[in-house]
């Protein structure tokens, strides 16, 4: 398989745990390379649910190494107990993860900090996960994070720790919150540390390994493009590079050696979280959660949802140079008399044909609609693109066309068997 990276084209959620899956099987290698457990990626298989975090989805797969990059942040005791929770359903775990030792770690005053901080914004708040993502990547940025590699230094890492906890104590108590342990942390961290030093390695030369061999590597990407930290909608977005560059700096393997990008997108819009969505329809949205449909697969919120934004797959495509499309959830429209389309927006006199980076301008526009004549028709059992109603096909192409890239991919339900290749 070419080396493929694959990214989120919307506000993340867009089903890309199946398409991972999916393609997965034509994989060797299967790496996240950034974010952290504020994911959440959902694959069925043979009725069984399994929702990731930290782990890439490929572990669902035999025979698939899956990498943990540098550019992820770990919550060392969360991936542990992601990673029994997985041995309880019966997949195997063993010399098949492989944890960067240069990923930042993810500590309690990060969740704690994430959450105050959040509290303290009040109304202007950013809707996070709460999993102290911004905060461990911010001290990444500030170069006073600590890595795998001091966790499984057990001397390194209780004075690095001690030091860490004294100057968060202060801070938290500045926000009138609870100091933390430091005895506590150090033990539950020390624990994780012994438990995952069997997985940590140099992911940078395994990786450049697999690529002499000419391994088919999967660069699974989490979030998606307009919560990238540079080219999102700041600041509603989460703290690391969700677009395609992102690949490259989270795993270490250079551009030359990167083939295609996949770009995965729903048939709609969703997003969790606050901050703009141009196209936000309280009637989809009901009509979805009703269907049992858009809830988080990390907090259980309900997702926000809306018609489906072509100015802003259009700039996703642009900024990843997604090459090849994959369109899900197509079946959650089958019921729509009439679909609407972004196809630009209006703000006052002003119209936009790309996203604008001001966030008050973008939280003014109104959408510019084209209509497309629903199918009213189940789709979930199609299996071949000649199976799909005409009406479904012809939406798709449009997506595709309006959204610059090709159209290779259709999903019609969470089943594996539910995709389509185009
Ligand atoms: P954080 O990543 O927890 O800091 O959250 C920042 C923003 O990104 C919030 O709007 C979150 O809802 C959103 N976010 C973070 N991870 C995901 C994800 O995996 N899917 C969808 N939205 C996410």
């Amino acid at each position: 398989m070419a080396n493929t990276i694959l990214v989120g084209a919307q506000w993340g959620d867009e089903g890309k745990g199946k398409i991972i899956d999916v393609l997965t099987e034509q994989a060797d290698l299967v790496v996240r390379t950034q974010g952290g457990n504020n994911a959440g990626h959902t694959v069925h298989i043979k009725g069984q649910k399994y929702i990731l975090h930290l782990v890439p989805s490929g572990i669902l797969r035999k025979n698939k190494v899956c990498v943990i990059g540098n550019g992820v942040v770990v919550d060392p005791v969360s991936l542990v107990q992601e990673i029994e929770g997985l041995r309880k359903l019966g997949i195997r775990i063993d010399r098949n993860l492989v944890l960067s030792e240069t990923a930042h770690l993810v500590f309690p005053y990060h969740r704690e900090l994430d959450a105050q901080r959040e509290t303290f914004k009040g109304k202007n708040k950013i809707g996070t996960t709460k999993r102290g993502i911004g905060p461990a990547y911010g001290d990444k940025a500030a170069r006073t994070g600590l890595r795998v590699l001091d966790l499984i230094n057990p001397e390194r890492f209780k004075q690095q720790l001690e030091l860490k906890i004294k100057e968060n104590n202060e801070i938290l108590k500045a926000f009138g919150a609870q100091p933390l342990s430091f005895k506590q942390v150090h033990a539950e961290y020390r624990a994780a540390g012994d438990y995952l030093k069997p997985f940590v390695a140099n992911t940078v030369i395994l990786l450049h390994q697999a690529v002499r061999r000419g391994d088919g590597i999967l660069f699974e990407g989490a979030q998606g493009t307009f919560l990238d930290i540079d080219h999102g909608t700041y600041p509603f977005v989460t703290s690391s590079n969700t677009t395609a560059g992102g690949a490259c700096t989270g795993s270490g393997v250079p551009p030359h050696r990167m083939d295609r990008v996949v770009g995965v997108m729903k048939a709609y819009t969703t997003r969790v979280g606050e901050g703009p969505l141009p196209t936000e329809n309280a009637e989809i949205a009901d009509m979805l959660h009703a269907m049992g449909r858009e809830f988080g697969a990390t907090t259980g919120r309900p997702r926000r949802c809306g018609w489906f934004d072509s100015i802003a797959t259009r700039h996703a495509s642009m900024v990843n140079g997604i090459d090849e499309l994959a369109v899900t959830n197509v079946d959650g429209l089958d019921s729509v008399e009439t679909i609407k389309v972004c196809i630009g927006y209006r703000d006052g006199a002003k119209r936009y044909d790309y996203v604008p980076n001001d966030i008050e301008a973008l939280s003014r526009c109104v959408p510019i609609y084209a209509e497309f004549p629903g199918w009213r028709t189940p789709t979930h059992n199609a299996r071949k693109w000649k199976d799909l109603p005409a009406k479904t096909r012809s939406y798709l192409k449009a997506l595709a066309e309006l959204s610059d890239a090709k159209l290779a991919i259709a999903s019609v339900g969470p089943g594996r068997e539910q995709t389509i290749i185009i």
